[in-house]
């Protein structure tokens, strides 16, 4: 009977049907997926650390008004997030201890400071730009409830994206020192964003299966190169330079060439050896526990509620 029900999901995915929370699925399927998703929900929440870092310290009202929308849009991509998670039977409490001891991972990104104000553009336009790089192919991921909530985050990533653009053109045109701080930013938030997409395909471990199960829709490479082909021009229009001495348009490939990623640095980050890495924990582990009144008191309304109901 295993067998048919495999023949039949095998044969679900090939026909590029979407699988359903009720649908039967190998556990191999579930696990890897509940491993992406949670790794991605970790990542939005942890993600709202570094730019509210600056929402008390905004230039203007507006930025400031921008920047909180900003925020709150990252919370609620994590919420969307877990709730997929959940659809696969992965608790969010389960979820969220594996993060707080450190037994799931979030972004390598999110492990770098920000130092001044211009940092909020470039998060805004590099790493939110690979966010989104990234995860438009997520899609037409093979597993329902998560292409479905990529819809929604995609659309609001490219709001963040543009947001980001706009800030570093802003102070790009304007003073000597508003110029040099946009660049410094760049220089600073470049290759981070490079290792975003994973270790290189012949290093990625899940890649190939994930690819066969129709999750990923394109290596870790692929990706990478895909945004280093969308900055480029976009780097040019801003008036900011790039870091990389290496980069050079290829005729033949059709793509830029780029230089060589420091991937011990990436290595030390996921080892927990990043610049931010035991602030960011801290932060996350401080705010669960003094929101635990929060969940709390809305359990036992909830539990109000079902009882007046009986009643
Ligand atoms: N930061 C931290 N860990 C990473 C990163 C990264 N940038 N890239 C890869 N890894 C981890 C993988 O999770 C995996 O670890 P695990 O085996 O403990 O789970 C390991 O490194 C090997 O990598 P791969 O085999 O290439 O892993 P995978 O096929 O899952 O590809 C990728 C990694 C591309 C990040 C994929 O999981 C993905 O597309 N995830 C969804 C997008 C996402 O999580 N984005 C978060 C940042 S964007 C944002 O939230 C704003």
């Amino acid at each position: 009977e295993e067998a048919a029900l495999l023949a039949a999901f095998d044969a679900a995915v090939a026909a590029d049907e979407r699988i359903e929370p009720r649908d039967w699925m190998p556990d191999a399927y579930r696990f890897s997926l509940i491993r992406q998703i949670a790794q991605h929900a970790h990542s939005e929440i942890i993600g709202m650390q570094p730019e509210a870092n600056w929402i008390t310290r905004a230039p203007s009202l507006r930025r400031k008004a921008i920047l909180m929308a900003k925020v709150q849009d990252e919370a609620g991509h994590g919420l969307y997030l877990y709730s997929a998670a959940e659809t696969l039977s992965a608790g969010r409490d389960e979820l969220l201890d594996k993060l707080h001891t450190g037994r799931q991972k979030y972004s390598s990104i999110f492990n770098y400071p920000t130092v001044t104000w211009a940092d909020v553009g470039a998060i805004g336009w590099l790493v939110d730009g690979a966010a989104i790089t990234n995860q438009v192919p997520l899609c037409r991921c093979s597993y329902g409830p998560y292409a479905r909530a990529m819809i929604r985050v995609c659309k609001e990533e490219s709001f963040h994206q543009r947001q980001g653009y706009e800030l570093l053109l802003a102070l790009s045109r304007g003073t000597e020192a508003q110029h040099t701080m946009a660049q410094d930013a760049v220089d600073r938030w470049w290759w981070p964003s490079l290792m975003m997409f994973g270790p290189p395909d012949d290093e990625s471990a899940h890649s190939a299966q994930s690819m066969r199960w129709k999750i990923k829709r394109h290596s870790n490479d692929d990706l990478r190169q895909r945004f280093v082909d969308i900055c480029v021009p976009q780097a040019e229009a801003l008036g900011l330079t790039l870091p990389d001495p290496d980069l050079k348009w290829n005729e033949q490939r059709e793509h830029w060439d780029f230089g060589v990623i420091d991937w011990r640095e990436f290595h030390e980050v996921l080892k927990g050896n990043g610049p931010c890495n035991e602030q960011r924990l801290a932060q996350r582990r401080a705010a669960h526990e003094e929101g635990a009144w929060v969940r709390e008191a809305a359990a036992a309304h909830a539990a109000k509620q079902r009882a007046a109901r009986q009643d």
